[in-house]
């Protein structure tokens, strides 16, 4: 499953770590989050090293549709209710500078990436939903948007009218991050797998290639590895995008509707890319509405896309991981003394992560920022219970219930294809058995803090309902906070 943009073309040659390293800051994750912080702060004069487990561009920066927005997810008129108008103006300033600050790299940095200005719509196809739209379009133009209420989106079919954001943009993420990389290659290592960190003077990383101390940290991992606090306020959810060839007239923007799970579209070449089907990782993979249009997530949402332009036929189809903050804003910002981190973009990682960079890169430096009490780790939880209780029950209720859990104690119950929890030889065990009829066993207690994982049939791959670690079906670590692999166990068939 790869995307659109994951095809082999130019990279810049990155560094090799042969161990000893020392820095002013080490980045994790070369994602745009991690390349935009190393890029301002080598700019500054600082030493940096970007640690990567892959490589540039492998996590969500990679698998994102890349709509450049000022838009939430998180709803201005949210905003404005929780944080008041000047936390709104802050939040919608920030968004502003992270997309003038992308427009600016490209241009400075002559990133040949297909950067164009556009306008983005939210927009809606319900009468009932033109109300909250309306008073959407009034609070982002209160909190200092180019934003305006429109009848006139430019779709082929009929929409009740939506909220119209000015000087949006689109690129393809893959060349803009190794644009951009490209600036500080020699800091940048590939295939080292941050294992730990300590923070102190200096912190201290353990990695998969040796040592590297540094003087300040920059967890730029999607999912913070390393602040289990934190996990209490953020929700990972999975995202579904394909890319399908379109003959016809593109219509000129950013488009976003108001269906919950909500669909995104856009263009780009000869392609129209269109994603939703959100859910919680680790619950709700193939489990679909009544009524839509296909048996899983990518069904639903092609279903949508044939139903208003036409016969589609995708020629690319990826997921990924998305983190939903539980009071809709970022948390970006220092962890303790010398350690940072920045998670929770929601649908806006393009923008929030070049934001976070910039935030990351001002606190490091010791210049001021306006967003960066607003986005701060500290701040307090908003209401204290309300969104604890929405998303955070989880992880005591997948703890104490899924270990008792089994789906079968017989291997052949396990067709090919499919993955279930086995009780087998006095124990537990996550068992794929995959299209040539070999059993893949692996324990099923997450490294991270021990929930029970979980098959996702879409992708073929163990995940954790808790904080959101994907593992494959071999156990290695997909996707975060987990760092270590699932343990492997060897396991006779005798049902073959
Ligand atoms: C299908 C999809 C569509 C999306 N569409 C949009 C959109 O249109 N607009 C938008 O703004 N956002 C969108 N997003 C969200 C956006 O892509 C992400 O929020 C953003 O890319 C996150 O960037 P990042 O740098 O923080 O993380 P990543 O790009 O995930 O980078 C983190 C990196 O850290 C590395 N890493 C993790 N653990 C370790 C470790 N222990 N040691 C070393 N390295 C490690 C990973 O390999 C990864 O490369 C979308 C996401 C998805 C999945
Ligand atoms: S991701 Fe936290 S327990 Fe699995």
């Amino acid at each position: 499953m790869t995307s659109l943009w994951m095809q082999n073309g130019e990279r810049p040659r990155f560094a090799t770590l042969a161990g000893g390293l020392h820095v002013d800051v080490a980045i994790i994750g070369a994602g745009i989050t991690g390349i935009t912080a190393a890029v301002l702060l080598a700019e500054r004069g600082k030493s940096v090293a970007v640690l990567e487990k892959e490589t540039v561009g492998s996590g969500e920066t990679g698998r994102t549709t890349a709509h450049i927005t000022e838009s939430l997810d998180a709803r201005y008129h949210s905003i404005r209710r929780h944080f008041g108008l000047d936390g709104a103006r802050v939040v919608a300033g920030a968004m502003h500078a992270a997309v003038e600050q992308v427009a600016s790299f490209v241009d400075k940095l002559a990133i040949d990436c297909d950067f164009r200005r556009l306008p983005g719509y939210f927009y809606t196809e319900k009468r009932n939903r033109v109300a909250d739209l309306k008073s959407e379009a009034a609070s982002a133009k209160d909190a200092g948007l180019a934003a305006s209420w429109t009848m006139d989106v430019p779709l082929p079919f009929l929409t009740r009218g939506g909220v119209r954001f000015e000087y949006q943009a689109r690129f393809h993420p893959l060349r803009y991050l190794l644009g951009l990389a490209s600036r500080v290659a020699a800091s940048v290592y590939e295939h080292v797998h941050v294992l730990s960190v300590e923070q102190g003077d200096p912190c201290v990383l353990e990695t998969s290639a040796g040592r590297v101390t540094a003087g300040a940290v920059f967890v730029a991992t999607n999912a913070p590895i390393n602040d289990i606090l934190l996990h209490t306020r953020i929700a990972p959810y999975r995202t579904y995008a394909f890319a399908a060839p379109f003959a016809g007239p593109q219509p000129d923007g950013l488009f976003w509707d108001t269906a919950e799970p909500y669909h995104y579209t856009r263009w780009h070449g000869e392609s129209i890319i269109v994603g939703g089907g959100d859910h919680k990782v680790g619950e709700g993979e193939g489990e679909l509405a009544a009524g839509t249009a296909g048996d899983d997530r990518w069904s639903e949402i092609l279903g949508y896309a044939r139903e208003r332009y036409g016969p589609l036929e995708p020629s690319h189809r990826w997921s990924g991981q998305i983190i939903e903050p539980a009071d809709g804003l970022p948390y970006i910002g220092a962890a303790s003394d010398h350690l940072y981190l920045a998670t929770g973009y929601s649908g806006q990682g393009m923008s929030l992560g070049t934001a976070a960079g910039m935030l990351v890169a001002d606190l490091i430096d010791g210049r001021s920022n306006e967003a960066a009490e607003l986005f701060s780790l500290k701040r307090p939880p908003l209401g204290g219970v309300k969104e604890l209780v929405t998303e955070n029950l989880g992880f005591p209720r997948h703890f104490l219930l899924d270990r008792f859990h089994t789906d079968t104690n017989r291997t052949f119950d396990v067709k090919g294809g499919e993955g279930k929890i086995v009780s087998a030889g006095g124990r537990r065990l996550a068992v794929h058995r995959d299209d040539t009829g070999t059993l893949h066993a692996l324990s099923p207690v997450c490294r991270h803090l021990g929930c029970d994982v979980a098959w996702n049939s879409a992708e073929r791959t163990w995940d954790c309902p808790c904080h959101g670690s994907r593992y494959s079906i071999d156990g290695k670590v997909l996707n975060g906070p987990a760092t270590e692999a699932l343990e492997r166990v060897a396991i006779d068939d005798p049902d073959q």
